[in-house]
């Protein structure tokens, strides 16, 4: 298998094929110190925490990872807590997206098939055929040809992979640009709260996420058109200050030690197979970050991916690669309309009465336990085949 981009879903696929006895090489454009330094979000499903812990790579995780049971919800003059362990017996766990990329290649590098870093031109060929190609140049600037049964594309949304779908299919793509983005900071402060503090106020979102017991991890909602030039590090404490208050208590501040603004899309291409070319990941979908699902969807899909591929190479079976592209949607249009739902309801946009319904659900999601339950299955994740 020739595997493109070692994000977390090329990197996890490779280990669960390896686990089956199907032989890998990964091929990744940038430097593995670039890939590992990437700040990127930090919730993990139950279903992601087991499958890193199947795949052997889940005993940092274990250790570092901080499990927990729910998240608040914010609006102003209420944070309300939602007990995901009550509500549908599962949990969440903060663990960085980088921590989880650094340990797979750990694994990968140790103990794993081939992992090149820095390689160029990566260019699938023949996918339609039973005997596809990648042609690369190596770190060396040498050129490369892998002859592979099947290629993987996760090389994320500007790969080279899903333009050879869309061209070679009668494909289709869906995106949404929000008009807000999130100015996401890191501060070498304990977080302010136990869990994640979600909150709604007539000033923008804000969100107190954290990556250990002394890192915290912050985002406000801002203008996409902002620069980040124009947020001193004051006025970022300002502003969440302002937006996550409630009375009794205080958010802790502490050095800044990144900051960026991200903007938000939610993203799908369909289908996400052409011959023996399969998308995962990145590549095929993104999700705006407010329900937190980019990381857990890339998981999702190499799991059913890497049963697939383990049932077409090992026992020449073709039935599970023919619903991968249809399986793999389903579960995409959830967390897109979820990440979509979590994202209206808690960005201020529109007028007056669209703050008034964004109001009146989060109430309704405060006080029914109908509706807690929804967002708390959705939050910490649907079975990987619906
Ligand atoms: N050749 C080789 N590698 C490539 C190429 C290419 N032409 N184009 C891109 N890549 C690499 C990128 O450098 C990156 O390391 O592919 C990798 C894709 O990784 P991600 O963007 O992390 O995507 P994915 O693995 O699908 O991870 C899912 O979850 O939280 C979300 O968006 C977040 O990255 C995250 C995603
Ligand atoms: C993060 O910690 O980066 C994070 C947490 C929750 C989200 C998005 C990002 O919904």
């Amino acid at each position: 298998m020739g595997i493109i981009g070692a994000g977390p879903a090329g990197l996890l696929l490779s280990r669960l094929l390896q686990l089956h006895g199907v032989d890998t090489v990964v091929l990744e454009s940038r430097s593995r110190d670039y890939v590992e330094a990437r700040v990127r979000a930090g919730i993990l499903e139950q279903h992601t925490v087991q499958t890193l812990r199947d795949v052997g790579v889940g005993e940092r995780l274990d250790r570092e990872g901080l499990p927990h049971d729910g998240i608040y919800l914010q609006h102003p003059g209420t944070r309300h807590h939602l007990n995901f362990e009550e509500l549908c017996g599962r949990k969440v766990w903060v663990y960085g997206q980088t921590e989880v990329v650094k340990d797979l290649i750990t694994a990968q590098l140790d103990d794993g098939p081939p992992l090149l870093f820095g390689v160029s031109h990566v260019t699938p060929e023949d996918v339609d055929g039973g005997a596809p190609r990648i042609r690369f140049t190596d770190a060396d600037g040498v050129a490369q040809v892998l002859e592979c049964d099947v290629v993987a594309g996760t090389d994320g949304f500007h790969g080279v992979s899903r333009p050879l779908v869309t061209a070679g299919t009668s494909g289709r793509l869906w995106e949404r640009t929000y008009p807000f983005a999130w100015l996401g900071i890191l501060a070498d402060v304990a977080p302010s709260a136990d869990e994640l503090v979600y909150a709604w106020h007539p000033e923008g979102f804000a969100l107190l996420s954290m990556r250990s017991p002394s890192v915290s991890r912050l985002y406000v909602q801002v203008d996409p058109a902002e620069k980040i030039e124009d947020w001193s590090d004051d006025r970022i404490w300002d502003a969440l200050s302002t937006r996550l208050a409630v009375d009794g208590w205080s958010l802790r501040t502490g050095p800044v030690t990144e900051k960026s603004i991200l903007p938000m899309r939610s993203f799908v291409s369909a289908p996400m197979r052409r011959g023996r070319l399969f998308l995962a990941g990145d590549a095929a979908h993104i999700v705006p970050p407010t329900g937190a699902k980019g990381l857990n969807l890339a998981v999702a899909d190499v799991t059913l991916l890497a049963q697939a591929l383990v049932r077409l190479l090992t026992e020449k079976q073709t039935d599970l690669v023919d619903t991968y592209s249809d399986k793999a949607l389903a579960r995409v249009w959830r967390c897109t309309h979820f990440s979509w739902w979590m994202t209206s309801m808690l960005h201020r946009h529109g007028d007056d009465f669209d703050a008034e319904l964004q109001l009146s659900q989060l109430r309704r999601v405060c006080s029914s336990e109908a509706a807690a339950r929804e967002l708390a299955e959705n939050y910490t994740g649907l079975a990987v085949d619906l």
